[in-house]
């Protein structure tokens, strides 16, 4: 078994299993899953993004006030909405307990975890394919624009984040939420990318070596 090391998947699967209810547990495994087949079909590493897959909503149930206290002895900038809204920052918290309690070191892996949520203008492929499994996984749902979103993911990363973007800002909108400035600032940047404006994603978690090993997710 890879997974880097199985023993570390296991380990994580037992926290998760006593830190996060059953449903969330299986979110988790089908943004792995999911973050691996896009890995795969972009040439990058599948192991790092099975691990950031696994890994990316560690925080999610953690209590607004731990959130904010993680996140500013970490020495992160907070904004007013993460103030408001600090369940936003679980996606940070989460790469934070990666590295510390799981002894996560590659830094493409922790930004994935980290960029989940938000994203990150000009984030890299690796944290791209984390942010749309997280949105498009298959049990978010069977509507026609999702299903769109997901065979746009496999087909054009860049574009398919600057849409995931306006999947999701819309949602909020609708709903009267806040918006995250950095959720728009990966929009933005997205789009712009989207039309050559600016650089698209670079490939930081390439790994050709990898592509034929074995990986198991169950
Ligand atoms: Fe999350
Ligand atoms: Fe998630």
């Amino acid at each position: 078994m890879v997974f880097s090391s199985s023993k570390l998947r296991e380990t994580v699967l037992e926290w998760l299993a006593a830190n996060v209810p059953s449903q969330r547990l299986q979110h988790v495994l089908r943004v792995e899953e999911m973050s691996v087949s896009l890995a795969r079909h972009y040439g990058l590493c599948p192991l790092m993004a099975a691990q950031a897959g696994l890994m990316h909503d560690l925080a999610k149930f953690f209590k607004p006030q731990r959130l904010l206290e993680m996140a500013l002895a970490e020495g992160l900038t907070l904004d007013l909405v993460d103030q408001t809204t600090p369940h936003l920052l679980h996606a940070d918290v989460s790469a934070i307990v990666a590295r510390d309690r799981f002894g996560v070191e590659e830094e493409g892996v922790l930004s994935a975890i980290a960029n989940h949520t938000l994203g990150r203008p000009g984030m890299d492929a690796l944290s791209c394919i984390v942010y749309l499994a997280d949105t498009l996984e298959p049990g978010r749902g069977n509507t026609a624009t999702l299903n769109a979103l997901r065979e746009m993911s496999f087909t054009n990363l860049t574009t398919a984040v600057y849409r995931t973007c306006d999947y999701t800002l819309t949602h909020l909108i609708e709903q009267q939420r806040p918006i995250h400035p950095r959720a728009l600032a990966t929009r933005n940047w997205f789009l712009q990318a989207s039309r050559g404006a600016l650089q698209p994603p670079a490939g930081g978690a390439r790994a050709p070596g990898l592509e034929g090993q074995p990986i198991h997710l169950a």
